[in-house]
């Protein structure tokens, strides 16, 4: 099945700019076309991320890239203090508008405004594929865990079997792009299926991991690998 023309990407030095512009567009119907597109799953992905992570009361979670700040709010529901970051100005309006109480903070991921060691636990929700320097990210995340701290990372993914890629690709590359472009923003719903080919193999995300400081990374797969939930533990 034919890809989404590269055309789709923005030029490696406009990245940053293109992302945070295309999510300030698309923030107020953001959740609506995420339940639509993931048959409503996505909540249950978010909270089997933070299942794997063991959250303890009153722990310090820092939600990277939390767009409208679902993960955040499950965390705080699982009686974590949950702080989200993220750039657009557009995703924080929302997440706000939703939780008026909830923490959240203007910054980029490549530059954290957080202590050494502060954090518990660091998550990250369908982001790393939007990101311009991913070994800059996962040095940040190891630089605000403590010792032992533990992160989990959701991310698209393709499925192994030949059968499930070509029914994947049929509706991630063709009928999201539709279905963004009717209800919210042509170019944003082009880019973010097409964003996907920014991402590392299993194999080099792994060893990114662990030279940034990361051990015991494992995968799991979602939705018969259509999502992958990374999980590693700060040394
Ligand atoms: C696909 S959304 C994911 C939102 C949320 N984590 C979720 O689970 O739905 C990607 C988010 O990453 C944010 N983002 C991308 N690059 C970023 C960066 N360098 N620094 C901070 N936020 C970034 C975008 O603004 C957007 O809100």
């Amino acid at each position: 099945m034919e890809l989404i023309p590269k055309r789709s990407l923005p030029e490696a030095e406009h990245k940053r700019e293109f992302v945070r512009t295309i999510f300030d567009r698309i923030a107020p119907r953001y959740d609506l076309l995420n339940r639509i597109i993931t048959l409503g799953l996505d909540q249950s992905w978010r909270r089997a991320a933070l299942d794997s992570v063991g959250l303890k009361p009153g722990e310090r979670v820092v939600d990277l890239a939390t767009g409208t700040g679902d993960l955040a709010e499950l965390a705080c529901a699982r009686g974590a203090q949950a702080i989200g970051v993220d750039f657009s100005g557009g995703m924080l309006r929302a997440a706000r508008n939703r939780r008026p109480h909830g923490l959240f903070v203007q910054a980029d991921v490549s530059q954290l405004p957080f202590r050494d060691a502060s954090a518990g636990v660091v998550t990250c929700g369908f982001a790393l594929r939007n990101f311009t320097d991913l070994n800059t990210v996962f040095a940040e995340c190891a630089r605000i865990l403590e010792p032992g701290g533990r992160l989990v990372l959701l991310e698209v993914d393709e499925p192994r079997s030949r059968l499930l890629r070509w029914g994947h690709a049929l509706h991630f590359q063709h009928l999201v792009p539709r279905l963004g472009a009717w209800l919210s923003d042509r170019e944003a719903y082009r880019y973010l299926p097409a964003s996907a080919t920014y991402l590392p193999s299993e194999e080099e995300l792994i060893a990114r991991l662990e030279a940034a400081g990361f051990t015991r990374v494992s995968k799991r797969r979602h939705l018969f690998g259509a999502v992958q939930q990374i999980r590693a533990t700060r040394i």
